[in-house]
Formats: structure tokens, sequence, C-alpha cells
């Protein structure tokens, strides 16, 4: 499998660190020293489904493909403002697609589960042509009120488009039950036989316990990848992690014994924004030229659950289209 397509969309509100500590008992310099993010895009006058739509569309006009060449849309969504249908369901027709779907909630590790299932796909001949979509609102999960978790999250979807080559070497993905750590629940209906009422709880995190499991897990992902492809750390030209914390990347990283160059980042711009975040990442490095043809890159993404997933693979370039003129 190779990527052929790449696409990527952000609310326009900007949130500064200095708008949040106008409203919460937090600082610019707390949250720059403890999680490198500056700002983040949040979701205010448009919706999660047209940021998903605008990174697809752009995914696919970049693969050269048309809507109905696509055999499949795979949506990675922890959760939107609909339960049922799903997220997938939601974006068919506003992208012109005509293909099976579902939604993937594999948390911010949902890109990585994603690509592993459109691999065996396209491996197993069941779809040629897949659009990936990962569109995240976390946060609409918060508690604004809290300067725990609130601070660190952002809005935004990236899309990638996917068919048979010599891209993907191949995945690892791991699962473990930690649900205490990080969780989020809906409220739910009361019944002639449960009338246990259960509201909605915002996030709840704790903050400490996943920062220890995201490090030791990632390290592990890294390491079993690398040796299982016959490489060392020097092999991969790109460290592509999911953008949640620079103290988490810069961990792994100091692991590694690689130089800060081989890991970008754009978290300082747009936080956490869960499953989309590597997605976001591939697809501005791509356009502006930054992944070169051959690259190989290592993704490494951890989420609530417990869940992570990793990947190697070679970067084939894409040619993107002259943007047209307003
Ligand atoms: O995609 C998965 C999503 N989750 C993550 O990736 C989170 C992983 N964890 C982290 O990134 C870090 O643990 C945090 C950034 C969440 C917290 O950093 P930390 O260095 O682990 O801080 P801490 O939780 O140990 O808190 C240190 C202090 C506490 O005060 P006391 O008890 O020392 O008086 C907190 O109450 O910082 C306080 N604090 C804050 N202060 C100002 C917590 N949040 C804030 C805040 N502003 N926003």
């Amino acid at each position: 499998m190779k990527i052929i397509g790449t696409g990527s969309a952000l609310p326009e509100k900007v949130v500064t660190n200095e708008m949040l500590a106008g409203f919460l008992d937090t600082s610019d310099s707390w949250i720059t020293s403890r999680t490198g993010i500056h700002t983040r895009h949040l979701l205010s006058t448009e919706t999660l489904s047209e940021l998903a739509i605008t990174a697809a569309q752009s995914a696919i006009e970049s693969s050269g493909l048309q809507p109905e060449e696509i055999d499949y849309l795979i949506c990675s969504n922890v959760a939107n403002s609909y339960v049922s249908p799903s997220m997938g369901s939601i974006l068919l027709a506003p992208l012109g697609l005509c293909c099976p779907c579902f939604d993937l909630n594999g948390a911010c590790a949902g890109l990585i589960y994603s690509l592993d299932i459109a691999d065996a796909f396209i491996k197993t001949g069941k779809a040629k042509k897949i659009l990936i979509v990962a569109a995240e609102e976390p946060s609409r999960f918060c508690n604004w009120h809290e300067r725990e978790t609130s601070v660190l999250f952002g809005d935004g979807a990236s899309a990638l488009v996917v068919t048979e080559g010599e891209g993907f070497k191949n995945f690892r993905l791991t699962g473990d039950t930690h649900t205490d750590v990080l969780y989020y629940k809906r409220s739910l209906e009361v019944t002639p036989y449960d009338r246990v009422e259960e509201k909605t709880m915002p996030l709840v995190m704790n903050g400490r316990e996943v920062f220890k499991l995201a490090v030791r897990a990632c390290i592990k992902d890294v390491d079993i990848i690398l040796e299982k492809n016959g490489l060392t750390g020097e092999d991969i030209d790109l460290y592509l992690l999911h953008q949640a914390n620079l103290r988490i990347i810069d961990s792994i990283r100091e692991h590694l014994g690689q130089p800060k160059e081989k890991f970008p980042t754009n978290l300082q711009k747009y936080g956490n924004t869960s499953s989309a975040s590597i997605g976001i990442l591939i697809d501005e490095l791509s356009r502006a030229g930054e992944l070169k043809d051959g690259a190989t890159l290592l993704l490494s993404a951890f989420g609530g659950g417990f869940v992570t997933g990793a990947t190697i693979l070679k970067w084939s370039t894409i040619n993107y289209p002259e943007k047209k003129e307003e």
C-alpha cells in the first residue's frame, strides 16, 4: 500500500494560551513549558463534518482520482454529534462517494489503525482505492472550567488516499485496558429495565499516568518495529509522532539518540488533534516539499484505551494541483 493523496483542514478560530489564561487558572508559561503548545484551532462557526469534507476533498483531488473511483471510506473518529449515523455515512454524499464506509474509534492512534485495516483490505483485494478521514473535535469533550484537559486539545481533520504500491512495510498495533486514565462518558437513556441515569461526563484524564504509558509504549513500539524491519534509528529519515506533547516526543527522541530535525512537529500551533494529528503533519510536510521521494518515515501514536500503533513506510512524492486564484 502507498499514500497517493493527502489533505487537512483546521477551524478558523485560533485560541492562544493567553486567551485561555483569561478564564482559566493557567498561564502561557505553564502550557508552553509542560506541553510545547502555543495555540490551538477550535471549532466555533464550522462543524466537524465540514472540516472532514474539506480535508477529504483535497486528498481526493491530490490523488488524481475521481470520487467514484474510491471503493472504501474508513473514518477515524472518537465521537461527533451523532452516535448514529457514522461520520463516514455523513461524508459520503457531499464527497460524491458511493462505497461502503465505517467509523473506527482507535482514539489518537485511530489513523494508524485505519491504515492497518486499509492495508489488509488492499492485500486481500477487498478494496483498491481507499479514503481514510481522521476527524476529531476533542474540544467538545472537555470541561472548559478545568485547566487540566482543556488547554491540551485542538480540533482538526486530515485525510489520506491509499492504494496498491510499495510504500508501507508493516504495522505494529497494541491494545490494553486502562479505562481509568482517560475517558469520556455519554448520557444514557433510562429504560423500563435500567433506571440508572447516566449523564455525560466530560473528559477525565490522569495526565501523569497517560504521559508514562505513552512514553513507555511508544518507545517499545518504535524499537520493535525497527527491529522487525532490520533497521536502526539512523535509517529513519523522519519520525512523525502523535502530536500530543513536546516532552513525550523529546523522551522518545532521547531514547533513540536521534537529532531534533528528524522529529517535525506542529503541536505548537494546533495542540493535540487526536487521530487527525499525524495526517495533518503529513499533509503539511508533503505540500511544503519536506517529504523527499524515497524517504523512510516512521509513524507512531498512542491513545485512550490504552492503544498504540506504529508503522514504517517509504514516501512517494505527490504532485499537488496548482492552487486556483480566488
Ligand atoms: O492523546 C492522549 C492525550 N493525553 C496526553 O497526551 C496527556 C499526557 N500527559 C501530559 O501531557 C502531561 O501530564 C500534562 C501536560 C497533562 C501535565 O503535565 P505534568 O508535568 O504531568 O503536570 P502535573 O499533572 O504533574 O501537574 C503539575 C501541576 C499540578 O499542580 P500541583 O499539584 O503541583 O500544585 C497541577 O494542578 O500543574 C498543575 N496544572 C496546571 N497549572 C497551570 C495542571 N494543569 C495546569 C494548567 N495550568 N493548565
